[in-house]
């Protein structure tokens, strides 16, 4: 005979082969502690209802309390083919501890669309939180070191080609700028993670009068979905996560695309903590970014992640479908993918060592350029002209085969008569950031203020 919770009106069996395709349970047995909660709430709900007895209320309480024990205890026997998702685990279990007369109740207008879509934004809720608190030590992190090591100068680069002097500090606060917007983001993703489907049931709503307020109160939803259709059909929740992580990884791979280029020999303006890095088996010398490249690596498989689900919800017609449990596993590979990678990018933002000198070393006069351009500006000239000057004064320096501020201040004259005896103060890297003093820009003041701003996004501010 058929075992299934819902074997009444089937005969034969299922084909050993769809019995796995099908069951869930091997990965939603992560939403046990949910599942039972969720149940707890209804079958509360169901005592105003007039569902259920206080007296049988009590036994499924005792008895669902029973079963999470067993799942925190991992003693809950899974029943290979009868136990096809955490829900019917967690019913057939509750039977076998109180007697089926009473189990047999709880379900009573209830479904397993609206059971698993709860237990998902119960449990996302939890890790939601916890993300955040890995991305608030990572702003964290980047905000002290940008404060401690404001002193270092080093190249800022467009086209990955030495443009102008900035502070080491700077380059990380555009970082920490990104990530205090994916900080922002998360925090308004969660208000829509936060409502509550229970009570929808199949996709109708309730014929008992439940009430979900309550029910979603006990639970700690902020509200409800409305919409019952909406309740069972909606998995927006889940790819909104993974866009929102895949916009994270995405800057969390430019991060690490910038620390791997800072980290190898050529540059030399950081060095990775042992912690984070890997040897060679075979070459004795090398010391390899794999965290960093990990970080990298796993942006596409969480984009992957978030362009299949979507993918996979575009076409479902309404309301549930069991398309929509694909969208389980996905979202727990992505919330660990995410939570380890901004653990890591934390660790090793930690304990990495900058190499001032060789960030200075990089530095060359021609990087100036632009600043001798704008020592006639202030003198008046219009800046196309002083461009076009200084121009001339960088093909006069490579023509001598020295750096432009190896040119004497007759060359320079040479050039142009307004130039005066104060203009070979223009080559001087420190000089040249603190000029940028403007909102936002690389001098020392400019860069505490954002460091400011980072600490107050982080209050939520
Ligand atoms: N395990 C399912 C899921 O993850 C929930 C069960 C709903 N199944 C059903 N046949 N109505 O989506």
């Amino acid at each position: 005979g058929n075992t299934k919770l819902w074997g009444g009106r089937f005969t034969g069996s299922l084909d050993p082969i769809m019995t796995q395709y099908n069951e869930s349970i091997y990965f939603d047995r992560v939403f046990y502690d949910q599942d039972v909660r969720g149940s707890i709430a209804y079958a509360r709900a169901n005592v105003k209802t007039g569902i259920l007895t206080e007296h049988e209320f009590s036994e499924i309480e005792r008895g669902l309390n029973a079963v999470r024990k067993e799942w925190a205890d991992g003693t809950f026997d899974i029943k290979p083919g009868v136990d096809e998702d955490i829900h019917t685990a967690n019913e057939r279990r509750l039977g076998e501890i109180i007697g089926k007369d009473i189990a047999g109740k709880l379900h009573t207008g209830r479904s397993r669309n609206d059971q698993v879509a709860t237990d998902m934004r119960l449990w996302l809720q939890d890790q939601l939180e916890k993300l955040e608190g890995f991305l608030v030590d990572l702003l964290k992190v980047m905000a002290a070191r940008a404060e401690k090591e404001v002193e270092a100068v080093m190249p800022g680069y467009t086209h990955l080609q030495r443009a102008q002097p900035i502070r080491w500090s700077h380059w990380i606060l555009m970082y920490a700028s990104f990530f205090a917007s994916d900080l922002q983001r998360l925090r308004e993703l969660k208000a829509r993670v936060n409502r509550s489907p229970l009570g929808c049931g199949a996709l109708a709503g309730n014929p008992f009068n439940i009430d979900r307020d309550a029910m979603a109160k006990e639970l700690g939803f902020d509200g409800l979905i409305m919409n019952s259709l909406a309740g069972v059909a909606d998995r927006d929740f889940v790819v909104e996560t993974l866009q929102w992580g895949s916009m994270l990884m995405m800057h969390m791979s430019r991060w690490a695309e910038d620390l791997i280029i800072y980290s190898s020999g050529e540059f030399s303006f950081v060095k990775l903590a042992d912690a984070y890095s890997t040897g060679s088996s075979l070459m004795p010398q090398k010391k390899n970014p794999d965290s960093l490249e990990l970080l990298r690596g796993k942006s596409g498989r969480v984009f992957g992640q978030m362009a299949g689900l979507m993918m996979s919800v575009k076409g479902i017609p309404s309301t549930y479908n069991k398309d929509l449990q694909e969208s389980v596993e996905p979202l727990l590979d992505h919330v660990k993918t995410v939570g380890d990678s901004l653990q890591i990018a934390t660790g090793v933002l930690s304990t990495l060592t900058i190499l001032p000198e060789n960030m200075l070393k990089s530095l060359t006069p021609d990087m100036l350029a632009t600043d001798l351009a704008d020592y006639l500006v202030r003198k008046g000239v219009p800046f196309r002209e002083t461009h076009h000057i200084s121009g001339q004064v960088v093909a006069l320096a490579e023509k001598q085969g020295k750096p432009m501020d190896q040119l004497s201040f007759e060359e320079l004259q040479g050039v142009d008569r307004r130039f005066e005896k104060n203009v070979m103060e223009v080559f001087d890297y420190q000089k040249s950031v603190e000029m940028r003093s403007a909102k936002g820009g690389t001098s020392r003041s400019a860069v505490m203020e954002q460091i400011e701003a980072v600490k107050k996004a982080l209050s939520g501010e």
